[in-house]
């Protein structure tokens, strides 16, 4: 089945503790945790005390994407405050396998994501220490964009190099998914699929979430 993880950047950041809550009982896998620092992007979210805090409202694995320069400097902050997995950016400046590292030491999973311009050859030499890897089929930054298509390749490159490596690997697409855009994405390969706009915004976040999860593969 597909892993719905949806993105807290759309709920009301006013009651965060309550909409935790509500994605976990609308059944979603994980929830997505987006962190920015206003320098990897143009936007300024929340950090580990704000994770800490909710950490206490919900057992739903923390799925935390960050955004942010020189990500080794933070991740026993994340894992402290509670984080089951953490991704990185191989653009990211400093040393995301160093973070990498430090984020398996911890533990918890190690993601890798890559920006909509960003080759897979640039992301490549960090895979053998990744469980995760998040594919931005946006510009990170804001949700609410629309869906990349150019960047669905991507997805299909890493389904062949897991299945080639024999390795294990969730394959997780963020930004501007929805129901078509998250069917093209699994039809792909993905495994899992981040989505902020259009869960939060749909009428009825369960059964939006359980008709996402039925998506299998068609090829
Ligand atoms: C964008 C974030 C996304 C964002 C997705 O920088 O990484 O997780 O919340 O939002 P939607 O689903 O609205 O594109
Ligand atoms: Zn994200």
């Amino acid at each position: 089945m597909t892993k719905v993880s949806p993105s807290m950047l759309s709920a009301d950041f006013s009651k965060l503790g309550e909409e935790l809550v509500r994605v976990e009982k609308a059944g979603a896998d994980w929830a997505h945790l987006d962190v920015m620092d206003g320098m990897f992007v143009p936007n300024i979210t929340f950090g580990p005390p704000v994770i800490k805090a909710i950490r206490k409202c919900s057992k739903i694995p923390f799925d935390a994407h960050l955004m942010i320069q020189a990500p080794e400097r933070y991740v026993d902050a994340f894992a402290d405050a509670g984080c089951d997995m953490v991704t990185v950016h191989c653009e990211a400046e400093g040393n995301p396998a160093e973070a990498m590292d430090k984020i398996r030491e911890r533990g918890i999973k190690a993601g890798i994501s890559l920006n909509p311009e960003t080759p897979v050859s640039k992301m490549e030499p960090f895979l053998d220490k990744a469980d995760i890897v998040l594919v931005m089929t946006v510009h990170p930054g804001f949700g609410g964009q629309k869906f990349i298509a150019d960047c669905v390749p991507k997805i299909s490159w890493t389904s062949e190099w897991a299945k080639k490596k024999g390795r294990k690997l969730e394959i997780s697409v963020d930004g501007g998914v929805n129901p078509s855009t998250g069917k093209t994405c699994v039809d792909a390969g993905a495994t899992v699929l981040v989505a902020g706009s259009s869960l939060f915004g749909s009428m009825d976040m369960a059964s939006e979430i359980s008709g996402w999860k039925a998506y299998g593969p068609t090829l």
